[in-house]
C-alpha cells in the first residue's frame, strides 16, 4: 500500500534506495533499507546525506556494499521480527575474507529500544545507532572498521538535523517529505515511540521553508510535513539582535502551514499525523484558506470506546473525537479523513469493539490503517495492564474492522464516479506502466491513460470507475 504522507508501518518495508547518478565517483558504497513510518524514510535521506559527505555512494545491490544499514521500526512485534529475519540474509557476506566483509548497522527505533543488547542477540551486527545519533555515523563507521562494535543510542532534546539537506534517493521528483519535528511527548500506553524517539522538539521554521523552497525550485510539486504529532509544532525564538533589542518570534503549526503554502501556489502541502486532541480551528482555517493545502487529514482514532481510549491515555473521549470530525466537515465539507485503529487492546470487550465499528460508521473514513494490538516491552500498557484479549479474537475483530472499512472506502470512492478532479501526476502506474498514477487533493489514488502529459503536471481527470482502493479515469 502506498500512502505518501501517512505514517505507514509494515506496508512499506524493505524499500532499497535507488542509486543516483555518478555513484561510481565514490570508492565505497552503502546499501540502506528503511522500515516503518515516513519519518524513518526521511531519516534515511538524512543518513544518505551524511554518508555522501563521508565518501560513501549508494547502491541498490547489497552484495557490492561496504556498509549495509537497516533503518528499523519497533512499533509492533511483527516489524521487529521482519528485521531480524532480514538480517539472516546477510550471513553469507560475513563469511567473506576479512577485508571484503561489509559492516552491518542497525539504525532507527529497534536500535534505540534494544541498544547494546542487539549486539548480543544478532552477532553479525557491527553498529547500533539510534535516531538522534546519525551525525556520529562517520565516527562509528571508523570504530567498526577498526574491529570494535560501535553503539550510539543517545537521545537528544535538541537534535532536528535542520541543517542537513536530505538526499532524495528514491524520489519520483514530484513529492517529498519534510520532517518538521521529532519525538513525541504523548504517552499513549500502547506506544513505543516516546521511548525510541525521545522528547518532542520542533525544527526552526526558516530551515523548513528553505527546504520547501529548494524542493520547489527543483520542480517538486508536493511536500508532506512530518511529525508524530504535527499539531504540537511550536517554534520560539528569543534572541537579542545587534542593537540589543529582544527579538521574540513564535510560530505554531497553523502559521507554519501557511508559510509553506506561500512558497508556491502550485506546491501541494500535506501533513501527518494529527493528534485529535491538538488539531486546532486555526489549522482548519489554514486548510480552507489555501487551495494548495490539501483537504485531507489523518486523524487516528485508535478505538471508538471512551473506556478503552482512557486506558490508552489518548486524552479524548468518543464524543470529543466525533466533535472534531463534525468540525472538520463543517469547515471543509469535502475533506478526506483517514485513521488508525487498534483492535484487541487490553480489556477490550465485544461492546467496546462494536463502539469502534459504530464510530467507523459515523466517520466513513476514506483510508484506514488497522492493526491488532501488539504488546511492546517497556510501555505503560505492558507494565500496567494484562494483554488479555486472545489473539484469535484480536484478529477476528481486526478482520471485521477491515471488512467494514473496505465497504466505506468503496462507497466513498464510488461517489467520485462522474466527477472531475485535479490530479498531480506522480509517475507510471505500479500495475501497468502504460498508464499514469496520481492523487487528488483528498489523497485518492487515480489511474489514467498517459496522454500528452508529464510527471509533475496537474491534470483534470474525469472518474469513470472506482474500487475500494483506487479510482480510474480519463484526462479531460
Ligand atoms: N503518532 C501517530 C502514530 C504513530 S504509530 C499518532 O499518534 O497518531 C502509527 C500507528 O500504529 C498508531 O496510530 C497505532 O494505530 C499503531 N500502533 C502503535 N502502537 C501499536 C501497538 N503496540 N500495537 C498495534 N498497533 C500500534
Ligand atoms: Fe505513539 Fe501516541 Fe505519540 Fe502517536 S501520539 S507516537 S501513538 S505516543
Ligand atoms: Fe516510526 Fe516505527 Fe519508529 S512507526 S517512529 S519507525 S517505531
Amino acid at each position: 500500500m502506498s500512502a505518501r504522507g501517512e505514517l505507514v508501518e509494515e506496508e512499506k518495508q524493505g524499500e532499497a534506495f535507488q542509486p543516483i547518478d555518478e555513484v561510481n565517483q565514490f570508492d565505497k558504497k552503502f546499501y540502506i533499507e528503511s522500515y516503518g513510518c515516513a519519518m524513518n524514510f526521511n531519516d534515511s535521506e538524512i543518513i544518505a546525506s551524511i554518508l555522501y559527505d563521508t565518501g560513501y555512494g549508494a547502491t541498490k545491490d547489497f552484495t557490492e556494499a561496504d556498509l549495509i544499514l537497516l533503518n528499523t521500526c519497533s512499533i509492533r512485534d511483527k516489524a521487529e521480527q521482519t528485521v531480524r529475519h532480514r538480517l539472516t540474509h546477510f550471513k553469507g557476506l560475513k563469511k567473506r575474507k576479512k577485508k571484503e566483509r561489509p559492516l552491518v548497522g542497525v539504525l532507527g527505533c529497534m536500535a534505540e529500544r534494544l541498544k547494546a543488547k542487539l549486539l548480543e542477540e544478532e552477532k553479525l551486527v557491527d553498529m547500533v545507532v539510534g535516531p538522534d545519533a546519525y551525525r556520529s555515523l562517520p565516527d562509528l563507521i571508523a570504530e567498526a572498521n577498526g574491529g570494535q562494535k560501535a553503539v550510539n543510542v543517545l537521545l537528544s532534546r535538541e537534535e532536528t538535523y535542520a541543517d542537513i539537506s536530505p538526499v532524495r534517493l528514491d524520489s519520483n521528483g514530484v513529492s517529498a517529505f519534510i520532517s518538521i519535528m521529532r519525538g513525541c511527548n504523548n504517552m499513549c500506553t500502547f506506544c513505543v515511540v516516546p521511548f525510541t524517539r525521545g522528547r518532542e522538539r520542533s525544527r526552526d521554521y526558516r530551515s523548513i521553508l528553505a527546504e520547501a523552497q529548494d524542493l520547489y525550485d527543483r520542480g517538486y510539486k508536493e511536500v508532506t510535513l512530518l511529525g508524530q504529532n504535527v499539531d504540537s509544532y511550536s517554534w520560539t525564538n528569543n534572541s537579542v539582535d545587534a542593537e540589543g533589542q529582544i527579538q521574540y518570534e513564535e510560530v505554531n503549526f497553523a502559521q507554519l502551514l501557511e508559510k509553506v503554502a506561500q512558497v508556491g501556489k502550485d506546491l501541494r502541502v500535506r501533513f501527518s499525523t494529527s493528534h485529535p486532541k491538538d488539531i486546532t480551528d486555526d489549522v482548519l482555517f489554514a486548510i480552507k484558506k489555501y487551495d494548495n493545502i490539501c483537504n485531507y487529514i489523518h486523524l487516528p482514532v485508535q478505538s471508538g470506546s471512551t473506556r478503552v481510549l482512557q486506558l490508552m491515555n489518548r486524552t479524548y473521549t468518543r464524543e470529543w473525537y466525533l466533535s472534531k470530525v463534525d468540525r472538520i466537515r463543517e469547515l471543509i465539507p469535502d475533506c478526506g479523513i483517514s485513521t488508525d485503529i487498534i483492535t484487541g487492546f487490553c480489556t477490550e470487550t465485544e461492546e467496546d469493539h462494536q463502539e469502534t465499528m459504530s464510530i467507523m460508521e459515523y466517520c466513513q473514513y476514506d483510508l484506514a490503517y488497522m492493526y491488532f494490538y501488539s504488546e511492546r516491552p517497556g510501555t505503560l500498557a505492558e507494565r500496567r495492564y494484562e494483554d488479555d484479549v486472545p489473539e484469535d479474537i484480536k484478529k477476528r475483530r481486526l478482520a471485521e474492522v477491515v471488512a467494514l472499512h473496505r465497504k466505506h472506502a468503496l462507497l466513498s470512492n464510488e461517489k467520485t464516479v462522474g466527477k472531475t478532479y485535479k490530479v498531480l501526476v506522480e509517475g507510471p502506474s505500479k500495475k501497468n506502466p502504460e498508464e499514469f498514477q496520481g492523487r487528488t487533493d483528498q489523497n485518492k489514488l487515480v489511474i489514467f491513460p498517459k496522454g500528452k502529459i508529464e510527471v509533475g503536471d496537474y491534470v483534470m481527470v474525469n472518474i469513470t470507475r472506482a474500487s475500494s482502493a483506487t479510482l480510474f479515469g480519463e484526462i479531460v
